[in-house]
């Protein structure tokens, strides 16, 4: 490239910047690549990405992602692994030109959807699909498609939680607040930057000129409820024994408690529940071999705690599953 078109190109460049309202901070930032290879950023999109392009496919924003700084793209340059060498020979032999560089199945493109948070030095392959609403952490490498609302980190990057239950994302998904004009998203600014997702469907169900959704009455929350280990007093009877009343370490204490617990966990009456529980230790283990007979023995804690999170435990589609 000769200095003049050089020149021209950096004017033109610097020209298209200029146009571009700060606002749409990464398009601004990108211009170059935008004028260029045709990258396509969308509105509010905003960021500081390091661009690694190997001359074919583009880079595809949409509205109102975030890119932290040090967060790499690598765009092609994906060598063949399946050929006697992975070197690109074209460099050094020009005549026979350049093999076609990408062989893989998938195209070259990168694409991000809107509302994506790209967290400080991730690192993201080419041919990858990051959906709406996802989060990528920190030094995260992704190398595969991304599904929308998840979160994900590491290296490869896998999926740890979801931002929401499935249906919000259903829902996020079916409303695409992002494509809404700008002076709406203003005005639904509270809500967006709230917790109550609920709500905020409502008003961007309104704002589309959609009809509201029956909506399920919100579940109350798991009853947290406080667990206190019986002490040395006797429990009343073994089946109505209160949970939350000491009594001594005998084995019967401790089943009844047990009982009354679950009974408390479940919403059921304690006479409904026949568990046969026990507290032995299958290995004889050093601390049973040394325990005498007359030593209370600890509360199963492990076991009740398994069941206590299964109760408190969102399923499996909710909130981080
Ligand atoms: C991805 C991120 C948002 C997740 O936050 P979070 O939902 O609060 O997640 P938690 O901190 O509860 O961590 C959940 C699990 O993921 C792991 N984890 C979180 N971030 C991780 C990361 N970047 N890499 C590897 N593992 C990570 C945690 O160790 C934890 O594992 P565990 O359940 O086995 O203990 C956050 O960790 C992150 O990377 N923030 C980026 C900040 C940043 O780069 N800002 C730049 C300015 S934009």
């Amino acid at each position: 490239m000769s200095k003049l078109t050089k020149f021209l190109r950096q004017l033109k460049v610097r020209r298209l910047r200029r146009s571009i309202d700060p606002r749409h901070m990464l398009r601004r930032r990108l211009a170059d690549y935008v004028l260029d290879y045709g990258f396509e950023i969308g509105d509010f999109s905003g960021g500081a990405p390091v661009i690694r392009f190997f001359g074919a496919g583009k880079l595809k924003v949409g509205k109102y992602s975030s890119i932290a700084e040090g967060a790499t793209f690598v765009i092609a340059g994906e060598h063949p692994t399946d050929t006697v060498t992975s070197y690109m020979l074209g460099y050094s032999f020009p005549e026979g030109g350049m093999s076609p560089e990408n062989r893989g199945l998938r195209g070259p493109d990168i694409v991000l959807g809107s509302d994506v948070w790209i967290a400080s030095n991730a690192l993201i392959r080419s041919g990858v699909t990051i959906g709406d609403g996802a989060v990528v952490g920190l030094g995260a490498v992704v190398i595969d498609d991304i599904p929308p609302y998840s979160v994900v980190v590491g290296n490869p990057a896998r999926v740890i939680s979801k931002r929401f239950p499935n249906e919000m994302i259903a829902e996020l998904l079916e409303l695409r607040w992002w494509d809404l004009p700008p002076a709406q998203v203003e005005s639904l600014r509270a809500l967006l930057e709230g917790r109550d997702i609920e709500a905020f469907l409502v008003a961007c169900r309104q704002c589309r000129g959609l009809p509201p959704k029956d909506r399920a009455q919100p579940q109350s929350p798991p009853k947290r409820l406080a667990v206190v280990a019986p002490s040395d007093r006797a429990p009343e009877s073994p089946r109505t024994h209160d949970a939350r009343r000491p009594g001594p370490w005998t084995e019967a204490a401790i089943s009844s408690w047990c009982v009354s617990y679950l009974a408390t966990l479940m919403d059921v009456p304690a006479e409904r529940i026949d568990v046969n529980m026990t507290f032995e230790k299958r290995s004889t283990s050093r601390s049973r071999r040394t325990r005498s007979p007359t030593t209370p023995r600890s509360p199963p804690w492990r076991a009740i705690s398994r069941i206590a999170s299964m109760r408190t435990r969102a399923p499996d589609d909710a909130w981080r599953g």
